[in-house]
């Protein structure tokens, strides 16, 4: 079973987490409720409810979204209008680099509360700059990337993933963006750069203040 946007549930059914929900959580308010957009499985959202945050899941797969505990609503992110407001907002997986990601950020901030803080993760310049055909592990999952092709500020390339006899291959096509590149696409929004909230930059903050 594959989501709109090519993930397979299988493979988020096997992935274990990497430290994300501790990077979310070292950000944010403790008890601060979260909204996770983009939840897949739950896989972050059920380690965050572990960490002591209430979390309202979306996605727009009703299959992903079986395997997820917390609060759920399936909307697509660029479509959802909750009509009320989170201390915290989680856009994890890259979606704020797709080629088009204005509409998914203006969703960040409709529903971001005054003070709250946006934790966003991206791919960072220097990784278009620097990834190459390769491979590694996450838990039982072999995940490795090939065919990249790079066009302008556009990259794609494909993931496969491998585990259990079964392997699956996902396609995506990324935008880079610069420092400079990143804060006006915020500011679109109403957002604006808070800080980077991992060594590797791949993690950060933003709010509406
Ligand atoms: C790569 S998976 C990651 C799931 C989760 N964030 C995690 O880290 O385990 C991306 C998820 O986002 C969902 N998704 C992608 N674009 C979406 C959109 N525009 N609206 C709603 N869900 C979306 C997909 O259905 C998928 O479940």
């Amino acid at each position: 079973m594959t989501t709109a946007d090519g993930c397979s549930v299988e493979v988020y059914t096997l992935l274990p987490t990497a430290g994300e929900a501790q990077i979310v959580h070292d950000a944010i308010p403790a008890g601060a409720e979260v909204l996770d957009l983009g939840c897949g499985t739950g896989r972050v959202a059920h380690e965050l409810m572990a960490l002591g945050h209430p979390v309202t899941a979306v996605d727009d797969s009703p299959e992903m979204l079986a395997h997820v505990r917390a609060h759920k609503v399936c909307s697509r992110i660029e479509d959802l209008r909750l009509d009320r407001r989170f201390e915290a907002v989680l856009l994890a997986s890259h979606l704020v680099s797709a080629p088009d990601s204005a509409p998914v950020l203006a969703a960040v901030a409709r529903h971001l509360a005054p003070g709250g803080r946006a934790i966003i993760e991206w791919y960072p310049p220097e990784w278009f700059d620097t990834v190459e055909d390769g491979g590694g592990r996450l838990g039982e999952v072999e995940i490795s990337l090939s065919g990249i092709t790079r066009d302008a500020d556009l990259l794609s390339a494909t993931v496969r993933y491998a585990a259990r006899g079964a392997a699956w291959e996902q396609h995506f096509t990324a935008r880079r963006l610069d420092q400079p590149g990143l804060d006006a696409l915020l500011a679109g929004a109403g957002l604006v750069f808070g800080r980077f909230l991992s060594p590797d930059h791949t993690w950060f903050s933003a709010g509406s203040d």
